[in-house]
């Protein structure tokens, strides 16, 4: 693939997801934490994480607050700045992908297009939406920031769930229900999920098929 006006061209990989998966024993996913802030997307994602890393899988976390400390700290918190955030947040969770690891991403995500636009990046099966769903009210009384605070006293603008819309998933492949639901419970239901995508059946090593040529 070349692009003309760029002169960039594509260069292919020789190592594909398939040569992966033979070393690593599991797939690679992206589980996508949605929800508003306060709902325990970090809680749930991290704790996931820990419990699959346990079980020998290879995983990495991508989160909301500790993305916007470096990659995309020049973004705020406007509709435009959003839909960037989650764009790049997209394309890197592509590249774990591409790269064999389980990708744990925890970002409000709050319009529907945008996390539909990163589904778009996967293939069938690659790509998991989980709405990690509780009431504004039970958010905002757990405030673990300060920050529904603020937003209710005008100190914070553009605050999800205040003043900044959260479009709820149409159709994701796991709804978990925090209010209802302790943390061990919520992370029971994401591994018995991702059991079912073939993650914690490991398969034995076998010997790759590679089309590279040692000299
Ligand atoms: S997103 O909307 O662009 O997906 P992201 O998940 O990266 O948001 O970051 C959300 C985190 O930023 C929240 O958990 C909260 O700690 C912090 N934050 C600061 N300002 C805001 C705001 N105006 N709206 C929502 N979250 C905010």
């Amino acid at each position: 693939m070349v692009s003309n006006e760029l002169n960039i061209v594509w260069h292919d990989r020789a190592l594909g997801k398939s040569d992966y998966f033979h070393r690593n024993g599991h797939p690679s996913l992206v589980l996508w934490f949605t929800g508003l802030s306060g709902s325990g997307k970090s809680t749930l994602a991290h704790a996931v994480e820990e419990a699959l890393f346990e079980k020998g899988c290879y995983t990495y976390i991508l989160d909301g607050d500790n993305m916007r400390h470096g990659l995309n700290s020049d973004l705020g918190f406007s509709e435009a700045d959003r839909r960037e955030n989650i764009r790049r947040i997209g394309e890197v969770a592509r590249l774990f992908v591409d790269a064999g690891i389980i990708v744990l991403a925890a970002f409000i995500s709050p319009y529907r297009e945008d996390r539909d636009r990163v589904r778009a990046l996967f293939e069938l099966g690659e790509f998991a939406e989980i709405f990690v769903e509780c009431d504004l009210a039970t958010c905002e009384s757990r405030d673990p920031k300060g920050l529904y605070r603020k937003a209710r006293s005008g100190e914070l603008k553009q605050f999800t769930g205040i003043d900044s819309p959260y479009e709820m998933p149409d159709a994701p492949e796991l709804v978990i229900n925090t209010a209802c639901s302790g943390v061990d419970e919520c992370v029971q239901t994401v591994l018995a999920f991702v059991e079912k995508r073939g993650v914690m059946k490991r398969v034995k090593s076998e010997p790759r098929t590679s089309n590279i040529e040692l000299a």
